[in-house]
């Protein structure tokens, strides 16, 4: 096992009816801004809880942050921020919401030039950032638990990626009760984010870490386990449940500690939505069973050791383990209603040169071996054709 550091601050509050908490976990003399997305907390009832838990309190609202959040919607809130000393932000929504909100936290507090170098530069540039409590109503991203926050600009087809450790949120309200409005393509694009952040950090190479595998495979099996359940919207609280914390936990830090990671998948599919606007999930299911093909003898083992503990598969050599390991990974995304080709997204051969081009021009290496150039990523991508 490597050497790590582990610190989580974020309360998680679970449960039904959790939002009513909201007043408690926020000190009364905060000016509050609510921040949220395109509506969909208005259609399901939870606009109407937060401000019910919060009448009487100084807040004030900004909506609009759309998927895939926008650095120039996210700079007109920062605007508004500092013309009404707002000091504490609640978002209440998705990822996309919810990175949103940590973006214009740590822009709201910087002094030293354009925010968008945040995003550049990385978050250590970052010395403070305002409060945020989360309320959250899609689970996928894990951003409810972390650091990160992965923010897109319009004017330069960018999709870029920070983490502070000053913007992991204070509280998280989650309440399983709020996904039951969530659409099949959404609750099955979080299932395969939270599927493929575990398998970020697991399927790589082994540093002897059997507790941190075994809680990588406990959260793949319940989300395996729940998944049809979700995606059949039967408004079940326990499938719900079960799927909102797994979501959580595969990307709060907990799993990756003292462990190889790769990102590979993520760093390719974020350019996949920058340039072709596939869903973040969507981007994963493409790129990562063709990753995993390529990459095939540096994860030999940990893949043949996926088919024994999460696809049941126990015959037959490492090699063909690991090869059953992707079949089943695939069939299990098609199982769910999700498509693992670009061919699916009208996305073609010559359309793939602008991603590479982008990866050679950043001189971009990926991978748990530091061997994915552009060019591995060509190959790469046109295997997923
Ligand atoms: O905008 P509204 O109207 O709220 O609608 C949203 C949005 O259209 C809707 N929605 C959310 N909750 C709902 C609901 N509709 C009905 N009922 C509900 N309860 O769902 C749509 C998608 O929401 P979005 O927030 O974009 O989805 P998601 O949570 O998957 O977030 C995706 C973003 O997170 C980033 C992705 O790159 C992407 O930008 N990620 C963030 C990470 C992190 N911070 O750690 C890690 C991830 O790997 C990922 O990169
Ligand atoms: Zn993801």
């Amino acid at each position: 096992m490597n050497n790590f550091s582990y610190h989580n601050p974020t309360n998680i509050v679970f449960g039904k009816d959790t939002i009513s908490n909201l007043p408690n976990l926020i000190p009364s003399d905060k000016k509050i801004m609510m921040i949220y997305g395109g509506g969909s907390i208005k259609k399901n009832g939870v606009y109407e809880q937060v401000k019910t838990a919060l009448n009487g309190r100084n807040i004030i609202e900004f909506s609009g942050i759309e998927p895939n959040p926008l650095y120039e919607t996210c700079m007109e809130a920062v605007k508004q921020i500092k013309a009404e000393k707002v000091d504490f932000l609640l978002p209440v929504g998705g990822g996309s919401v919810i990175d949103g909100t940590k973006f214009i936290a740590a822009a709201a507090c910087y002094q030293d030039g354009d925010p968008w170098d945040i995003l550049t530069k990385g978050g250590n540039i970052i010395k403070t950032a305002l409060p945020l409590g989360t309320v959250l109503t899609l689970p996928a991203t894990g951003t409810e638990m972390n650091g990160n926050s992965v923010i897109s600009r319009k004017s330069s087809d960018e999709k870029l990626a920070f983490y502070s450790p000053l913007v992991y949120p204070v509280f998280s309200i989650l309440d399983p009760e709020t996904i039951y409005s969530l659409p099949k393509n959404q609750l099955r694009n979080g299932i395969v984010d939270a599927f493929v952040h575990v398998m970020e950090q697991y399927a790589t190479y082994s540093v002897e870490s059997p507790l941190q595998d075994r809680q990588a495979e406990a959260i793949v099996n319940t989300l395996v386990e729940v998944s049809q359940r979700v995606v059949t919207q039967n408004n079940d609280y326990q499938a719900c449940a079960s799927f909102m914390w797994s979501a959580t936990q595969a990307l709060n830090g907990l799993i990756n500690c003292g462990v190889v990671q790769d990102w590979a998948t993520h760093m390719i599919g974020h350019e996949l939505t920058a340039f072709f606007g596939l869903a973040h999930a969507e981007s994963l299911a493409v790129v990562m069973p063709s990753l995993w093909k390529h990459q095939f003898d540096n994860k030999q083992g940990k893949l043949a050791q996926l088919a024994e503990r999460v696809w049941g598969i126990n015959v037959g050599s490492d090699h063909a383990k690991a090869e059953a390991a992707i079949d089943s990974t695939i069939e299990f995304f098609h199982s769910i209603g999700m498509p693992t080709s670009l061919k699916d997204y009208n996305v073609s051969e010559t359309d793939i040169v602008k991603v590479v081009d982008r990866f050679e021009e950043r001189q971009t290496v990926l991978g748990e071996h530091s061997n994915i150039t552009y060019k591995e990523v060509e190959e790469i991508l046109k295997g997923c054709l």
